[in-house]
Protein backbone atom coordinates (compact mmCIF):
# COMPACT_ATOMS: atom_id res chain seq x y z
CA UNK A 1 0.00 0.00 0.00
CA UNK A 2 1.39 3.60 -1.32
CA UNK A 3 0.99 5.54 1.45
CA UNK A 4 0.41 9.20 0.46
CA UNK A 5 1.36 12.60 2.46
CA UNK A 6 -0.54 15.81 0.45
CA UNK A 7 0.42 18.82 0.53
CA UNK A 8 -2.08 21.83 -0.31
CA UNK A 9 -2.56 25.11 0.66
CA UNK A 10 -6.01 26.86 -0.96
CA UNK A 11 -8.93 24.81 -2.14
CA UNK A 12 -7.72 21.76 -2.57
CA UNK A 13 -9.50 20.80 -5.40
CA UNK A 14 -6.88 18.51 -6.40
CA UNK A 15 -7.02 16.72 -2.70
CA UNK A 16 -10.61 16.06 -3.75
CA UNK A 17 -10.39 14.69 -6.95
CA UNK A 18 -7.30 12.47 -5.34
CA UNK A 19 -9.87 11.12 -2.72
CA UNK A 20 -12.50 10.60 -4.74
CA UNK A 21 -10.07 8.06 -7.16
CA UNK A 22 -9.24 6.66 -4.43
CA UNK A 23 -12.89 6.08 -3.10
CA UNK A 24 -14.25 4.90 -6.46
CA UNK A 25 -11.13 2.51 -7.02
CA UNK A 26 -9.72 4.17 -9.59
CA UNK A 27 -6.71 4.31 -7.99
CA UNK A 28 -5.57 0.92 -6.34
CA UNK A 29 -2.74 0.46 -3.71
CA UNK A 30 -2.40 4.02 -2.11
CA UNK A 31 -4.22 6.19 0.81
CA UNK A 32 -3.74 9.18 2.45
CA UNK A 33 -2.34 9.11 5.24
CA UNK A 34 -2.03 12.75 6.16
CA UNK A 35 -2.91 16.35 4.68
CA UNK A 36 -0.42 19.18 5.46
CA UNK A 37 -1.48 22.85 4.82
CA UNK A 38 1.08 25.91 5.13
CA UNK A 39 -2.38 27.51 5.54
CA UNK A 40 -4.68 27.06 8.10
CA UNK A 41 -7.66 28.53 6.38
CA UNK A 42 -7.46 26.46 3.73
CA UNK A 43 -10.66 24.71 2.62
CA UNK A 44 -8.77 21.82 1.99
CA UNK A 45 -8.02 20.78 5.18
CA UNK A 46 -12.17 20.64 5.83
CA UNK A 47 -12.07 18.27 2.60
CA UNK A 48 -9.06 16.26 4.69
CA UNK A 49 -11.65 16.61 7.66
CA UNK A 50 -14.71 15.39 5.63
CA UNK A 51 -12.74 12.16 4.24
CA UNK A 52 -11.72 11.38 7.82
CA UNK A 53 -7.94 11.88 7.01
CA UNK A 54 -5.69 13.61 9.40
CA UNK A 55 -5.09 17.17 8.40
CA UNK A 56 -2.38 19.49 9.80
CA UNK A 57 -1.21 22.77 9.68
CA UNK A 58 2.09 24.20 9.71
CA UNK A 59 2.48 27.84 8.68
CA UNK A 60 5.75 29.79 8.60
CA UNK A 61 4.07 31.96 10.97
CA UNK A 62 4.54 29.61 13.95
CA UNK A 63 7.92 30.16 13.15
CA UNK A 64 10.40 32.59 13.95
CA UNK A 65 12.58 32.02 11.38
CA UNK A 66 12.58 30.36 7.51
CA UNK A 67 14.70 27.58 8.52
CA UNK A 68 12.84 26.54 12.19
CA UNK A 69 9.46 26.30 9.53
CA UNK A 70 11.69 24.35 7.12
CA UNK A 71 12.71 21.99 9.84
CA UNK A 72 9.04 21.74 10.83
CA UNK A 73 7.97 20.80 7.67
CA UNK A 74 10.55 18.17 7.09
CA UNK A 75 9.84 16.71 10.65
CA UNK A 76 5.56 16.96 9.78
CA UNK A 77 6.20 14.84 6.51
CA UNK A 78 8.33 12.71 8.04
CA UNK A 79 6.37 11.59 10.70
CA UNK A 80 3.47 10.55 8.27
CA UNK A 81 6.36 7.98 6.67
CA UNK A 82 5.09 8.44 3.41
CA UNK A 83 6.23 6.67 0.21
CA UNK A 84 5.11 9.63 -1.88
CA UNK A 85 4.35 13.21 -1.09
CA UNK A 86 1.90 14.84 -3.42
CA UNK A 87 2.12 18.91 -4.11
CA UNK A 88 -1.16 19.51 -4.70
CA UNK A 89 -1.76 23.63 -5.20
CA UNK A 90 1.08 23.50 -2.75
CA UNK A 91 2.33 26.84 -2.64
CA UNK A 92 5.64 27.12 -1.12
CA UNK A 93 8.95 26.54 -2.12
CA UNK A 94 10.17 22.90 -0.89
CA UNK A 95 12.90 23.01 1.35
CA UNK A 96 16.27 21.13 0.07
CA UNK A 97 16.29 19.23 2.83
CA UNK A 98 13.02 17.73 2.34
CA UNK A 99 14.10 17.40 -1.08
CA UNK A 100 17.08 15.12 0.17
CA UNK A 101 14.99 13.00 2.64
CA UNK A 102 12.44 12.06 0.14
CA UNK A 103 14.54 12.38 -3.50
CA UNK A 104 12.36 10.72 -6.43
CA UNK A 105 8.88 10.21 -4.12
CA UNK A 106 7.99 13.89 -4.18
CA UNK A 107 5.43 14.62 -6.96
CA UNK A 108 3.67 18.01 -8.18
CA UNK A 109 1.18 19.20 -10.19
CA UNK A 110 1.76 22.44 -12.32
CA UNK A 111 -1.24 24.15 -14.01
CA UNK A 112 1.05 24.58 -17.68
CA UNK A 113 2.49 22.20 -20.13
CA UNK A 114 6.03 22.72 -18.51
CA UNK A 115 8.47 23.78 -19.84
CA UNK A 116 5.90 26.74 -20.59
CA UNK A 117 4.89 28.91 -18.10
CA UNK A 118 6.84 27.87 -14.76
CA UNK A 119 9.32 28.70 -12.72
CA UNK A 120 9.92 31.17 -10.07
CA UNK A 121 6.52 33.86 -9.93
CA UNK A 122 4.46 30.81 -11.85
CA UNK A 123 1.93 29.15 -9.86
CA UNK A 124 -2.10 29.62 -9.42
CA UNK A 125 -3.75 31.99 -11.59
CA UNK A 126 -0.90 34.02 -12.66
CA UNK A 127 0.26 30.94 -14.57
CA UNK A 128 -3.07 31.61 -16.60
CA UNK A 129 -2.76 35.28 -16.89
CA UNK A 130 0.54 35.05 -18.50
CA UNK A 131 -0.74 32.12 -20.74
CA UNK A 132 -3.61 34.60 -22.07
CA UNK A 133 -0.77 37.54 -22.48
CA UNK A 134 1.21 34.91 -24.72
CA UNK A 135 -1.58 34.62 -26.52
CA UNK A 136 -1.13 31.08 -26.91
CA UNK A 137 -3.67 28.59 -27.87
CA UNK A 138 -3.34 25.42 -25.74
CA UNK A 139 -2.01 24.90 -22.08
CA UNK A 140 -2.90 22.43 -19.75
CA UNK A 141 -0.74 21.08 -16.67
CA UNK A 142 1.90 18.56 -15.99
CA UNK A 143 3.04 16.07 -13.25
CA UNK A 144 6.43 15.96 -12.42
CA UNK A 145 8.84 14.70 -10.06
CA UNK A 146 10.46 17.68 -7.64
CA UNK A 147 14.10 18.60 -7.88
CA UNK A 148 15.99 21.32 -6.30
CA UNK A 149 14.95 23.58 -9.63
CA UNK A 150 11.66 25.10 -9.99
CA UNK A 151 9.15 22.87 -11.77
CA UNK A 152 12.54 21.40 -13.62
CA UNK A 153 12.07 17.84 -12.06
CA UNK A 154 11.20 14.68 -14.63
CA UNK A 155 7.54 14.98 -15.96
CA UNK A 156 5.69 12.34 -15.70
CA UNK A 157 2.43 13.33 -17.63
CA UNK A 158 0.97 16.29 -19.64
CA UNK A 159 -2.58 17.26 -21.11
CA UNK A 160 -3.25 19.47 -23.20
CA UNK A 161 -6.51 21.78 -22.98
CA UNK A 162 -7.57 24.20 -25.34
CA UNK A 163 -8.00 28.01 -24.92
CA UNK A 164 -11.14 29.71 -26.28
CA UNK A 165 -12.27 32.96 -27.54
CA UNK A 166 -13.02 35.43 -24.35
CA UNK A 167 -11.16 33.25 -21.51
CA UNK A 168 -10.14 34.81 -18.74
CA UNK A 169 -7.74 33.59 -16.14
CA UNK A 170 -10.80 32.21 -13.87
CA UNK A 171 -12.66 30.36 -16.80
CA UNK A 172 -9.19 28.82 -17.98
CA UNK A 173 -8.19 27.69 -15.06
CA UNK A 174 -11.13 26.18 -13.97
CA UNK A 175 -11.10 24.29 -17.42
CA UNK A 176 -7.71 23.21 -17.23
CA UNK A 177 -8.44 21.66 -13.83
CA UNK A 178 -11.20 19.62 -15.26
CA UNK A 179 -10.03 18.75 -18.04
CA UNK A 180 -6.29 18.18 -17.24
CA UNK A 181 -5.30 18.58 -13.60
CA UNK A 182 -8.24 16.14 -11.48
CA UNK A 183 -7.18 13.84 -14.58
CA UNK A 184 -3.70 13.19 -14.71
CA UNK A 185 -2.49 13.98 -10.96
CA UNK A 186 -4.54 10.45 -9.69
CA UNK A 187 -3.49 9.07 -12.71
CA UNK A 188 -0.41 9.89 -12.05
CA UNK A 189 -0.52 8.59 -8.69
CA UNK A 190 -1.95 5.45 -9.97
CA UNK A 191 1.05 4.80 -12.18
CA UNK A 192 3.56 5.05 -9.42
CA UNK A 193 1.62 2.77 -6.84
CA UNK A 194 1.56 0.58 -9.91
CA UNK A 195 5.48 0.56 -9.94
CA UNK A 196 5.01 2.12 -13.90
CA UNK A 197 7.02 5.10 -13.58
CA UNK A 198 10.67 4.65 -14.26
CA UNK A 199 12.92 7.85 -13.62
CA UNK A 200 15.87 8.38 -16.01
CA UNK A 201 17.79 11.04 -15.66
CA UNK A 202 15.57 14.20 -16.54
CA UNK A 203 13.10 11.79 -17.78
CA UNK A 204 10.62 9.51 -16.97
CA UNK A 205 9.52 6.19 -18.82
CA UNK A 206 6.01 4.73 -18.52
CA UNK A 207 6.12 0.90 -18.24
CA UNK A 208 3.01 -0.94 -20.06
CA UNK A 209 0.42 -2.17 -17.95
CA UNK A 210 1.70 -5.75 -16.15
CA UNK A 211 -1.13 -8.71 -16.91
C1 LIG B 1 -4.00 24.20 -9.03
O1 LIG B 1 -4.39 24.81 -10.24
C2 LIG B 1 -2.54 23.76 -9.10
O2 LIG B 1 -2.18 23.28 -10.36
C3 LIG B 1 -1.84 25.06 -8.78
O3 LIG B 1 -2.60 25.61 -7.74
C4 LIG B 1 -3.98 25.23 -7.90
C5 LIG B 1 -4.48 24.64 -6.58
O4 LIG B 1 -5.86 24.37 -6.64
N1 LIG B 1 -0.47 24.83 -8.43
C6 LIG B 1 0.52 25.66 -8.76
O5 LIG B 1 0.33 26.71 -9.34
C7 LIG B 1 1.92 25.18 -8.37
N2 LIG B 1 2.93 25.95 -9.02
P1 LIG B 1 -6.55 23.37 -5.62
O6 LIG B 1 -6.14 23.80 -4.20
O7 LIG B 1 -8.02 23.56 -5.84
O8 LIG B 1 -6.08 21.96 -5.93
Amino acid sequence: MLKLAVCVSGGGTNLQAIIDRIGDGTIQGARIVRVISNNPRAYALERAKQAGIEGVCVSPRQFETRDLFNQALLEALQAAEPDLIVLAGFLVAIPPAVIEAFRGRIINIHPALIPSFCGKGYYGLKVHERALERGVKVSGATVHFVDEGLDSGPIILQKAVEILDGDTAEVLQKRIMEQAEWIILPQAISLIAQGRVVIEGRTTRILPERR
